[in-house]
């Protein structure tokens, strides 16, 4: 599976200043937004182009735009909503196709309490957006939900990956191209990432 550790300057300053313990959900937020939108940058890199003419101010001018691929972007709830105007400030044109997972403390299987996919969303590449990819289960459970519904193409954007998590994805959908800020350590026994950036939920929304 590719796994694309995208190395950019900017991207790890802006990672360092998230690993701060006492950042502000302010602070926090910005941050996780700025991310999703260099993030976006990386992984729409080979989105084909076609040419086409248009008037210009001093008349018909030959450029590019991109070709056909319409694209939706698969927040998870509820941390990935936290990304999702940095990944719109790039696409503003995308349609948001919203999936709510939450693990079943019995089972520890992820379950679906809401899904909300676009119409079409079987033309459409998908972009799938959660700022921690821990254990993988949340993913893996929405790349299965996606395909079942017809899409063909699907990458994720995370903030921080977990080797664990990358291992669990390559298994299960190994064709899935992962673009992430940091590749990390590895998870505590509790499922969190470390160094990770804690609970990534808890400080976008400001309930820590
Ligand atoms: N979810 C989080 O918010 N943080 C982790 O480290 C793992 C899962």
């Amino acid at each position: 599976m590719p796994v694309h550790e995208i190395r950019h300057p900017l991207i790890r300053h802006k990672l360092g200043l998230m690993r701060r313990a006492d950042i502000s959900t302010k602070n926090f937020r910005e941050l996780a937004q700025e991310l999703g939108a260099l993030l976006t940058y990386e992984a729409t890199q080979d989105l084909p182009l076609e040419d086409c003419c248009i008037d210009g101010w001093c008349g018909e001018v030959a450029v590019e735009k991109i070709a056909g691929k319409k694209i939706t972007v698969v927040p998870i709830l509820r941390a990935g909503i936290g990304m999702l105007d940095g990944v719109l400030s790039l696409i503003p044109s995308a349609k948001v196709s919203v999936v709510g997972l939450a693990r079943n403390e019995q089972t520890l299987e992820a379950e679906r309490y809401l899904e909300k996919l676009v119409p079409g969303i079987d033309r459409r590449l998908a972009l799938i957006i959660d700022p921690m990819l821990a254990t993988g289960g949340t993913l893996i459970a929405t790349i299965d939900l996606l395909k079942q519904a017809g899409c063909r193409e699907i990458r994720a954007l995370v903030l921080v990956a977990a080797p664990e998590g990358i291992a669990a994805l390559n298994a299960a959908h190994p064709e899935v191209h992962i673009y992430t800020a940091a590749i990390d350590e590895r998870l505590n026994e509790h499922g969190y990432i470390i160094p990770g950036l804690g609970d990534a939920g808890d400080k976008i929304f400001g309930t820590r």
